[in-house]
């Protein structure tokens, strides 16, 4: 019999931390597997979580987890996310996100563990058709991170039709923005996100940043984002078990907030926060990178109750320099 615990894979890591901090303020109770690879101690509260550290392809542990705990539910976080590296070794990228997700889901099995909330991405998409993008926008993933995540949402369907496994598919736009309190943020080595690398610029850790791309369709020829706070993912994902709990379907959903920014948009809006001039350089384009991707909302708020509270990336840059002005610039200890 499944107790009332949630099993969290890749807690420790950016979005999965976050997650979990708001899962405890709703006084859920939390198991986290994490490998550390990318993901850090210090991001979890040690006296309010149980950090199993291994790894999910680890068919002993994930069984000992699954005896010990009886998972009520699985959030699946742990992923490689580097879609320049996925390129060059793709076999890293089907080896971590869609193969050793399998022995998860053969413990889920097992035990009658039914309830899966996995955080896709919106380049499970691949270029747009249409933007907006809702959830019936085609899916051609153009690198093998985006198509290791459409898989894996596949084999997801596939469990459900043969044993019941029921999904929600969080197909996330661009995570960005910190916790308010400062307390944990986004850490990522190497790290290659926008927003960080513009506030690293601001705080004179790195010499400039470059814009990949300023002869693009778009009105000031950079790309266009729909960055959505690390917060709000966390709540939705609250959310989206509440819809499990309740007999929902299997069920792919967007999160982002509708809203689209370009790269010079996001540093004009960095400067203002952090009150500094940030040294630009005027790059290629990066290989694989759509124009414009943006989400349309709307599913989220009809099936989850969700929507996302920080529209404005001014928040997002506010916390994100917040954790960076930490004395430890905004990296974690371990
Ligand atoms: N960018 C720059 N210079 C940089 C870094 C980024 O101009 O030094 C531009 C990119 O070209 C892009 C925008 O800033 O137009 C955002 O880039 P990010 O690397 O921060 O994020 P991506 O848009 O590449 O995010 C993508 C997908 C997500 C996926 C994520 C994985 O949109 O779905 O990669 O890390 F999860």
């Amino acid at each position: 019999m499944p107790s009332d615990t949630l099993l969290i894979t890749g807690g420790a890591g950016y979005i999965g931390s976050h997650t979990v901090r708001h899962l405890l303020e709703q006084h859920e109770r939390v198991v986290v597997l994490d490998n550390l690879v990318f993901g850090h101690r210090d991001a979890l509260p040690a006296d309010r979580v149980t950090l199993v550290e291994g790894d999910m392809a680890d068919a002993a542990l994930v069984e000992r987890v699954f005896a010990e705990h009886a998972p009520e539910a699985v959030l699946h976080f742990a992923a490689f996310a580097y879609v320049g590296e996925s390129v060059t070794d793709p076999l890293k990228y089907y080896r971590n996100n869609l193969a050793a997700p399998l022995t998860l889901l053969e413990a889920m099995q097992r035990h009658g563990c039914r309830r899966f909330i996995f955080s896709s991405t919106c380049a499970t998409y691949g270029d747009p058709v249409r933007v907006p993008i809702d959830e019936s926008h085609p899916q051609s993933p153009v690198n093998p991170y985006g198509a290791s995540k459409w898989m894996l949402e596949r084999v997801l369907r596939d469990c459900d039709t043969a044993w019941g496994l029921k999904s929600v598919f969080l197909r996330y736009f661009n995570a960005s923005g910190c916790h308010p309190s400062g307390e944990i943020g986004e850490d990522h080595d190497p790290e290659t996100h926008l927003i960080p690398l513009v506030l690293q610029a601001a705080a004179g850790k790195r010499e400039h940043i470059t814009i990949f791309g300023t002869d693009y369709p778009t009105p000031d020829g950079t790309c266009i984002r729909d960055y959505i706070h690390v917060c709000d993912l966390a709540s939705a994902h609250a959310l989206a078990l509440d819809y499990l709990r309740g007999g929902g379907e299997t069920i792919a959903v967007n999160l982002g907030t509708g809203r689209g920014f370009s790269v010079r948009e996001i540093i004009a809006t960095a400067e203002a926060v952090t009150g500094k001039t940030i040294p630009v350089r005027h790059g290629a384009r990066r290989a694989g990178d759509p124009a414009e991707l943006v989400a349309d909302p709307a599913l989220a708020l009809k099936v989850l109750g969700w929507k996302a509270a920080r529209l404005d990336p001014r928040e997002h840059i506010e916390s994100a320099w917040k954790w960076m002005s930490r004395p430890h610039g905004g990296r974690y200890r371990k």
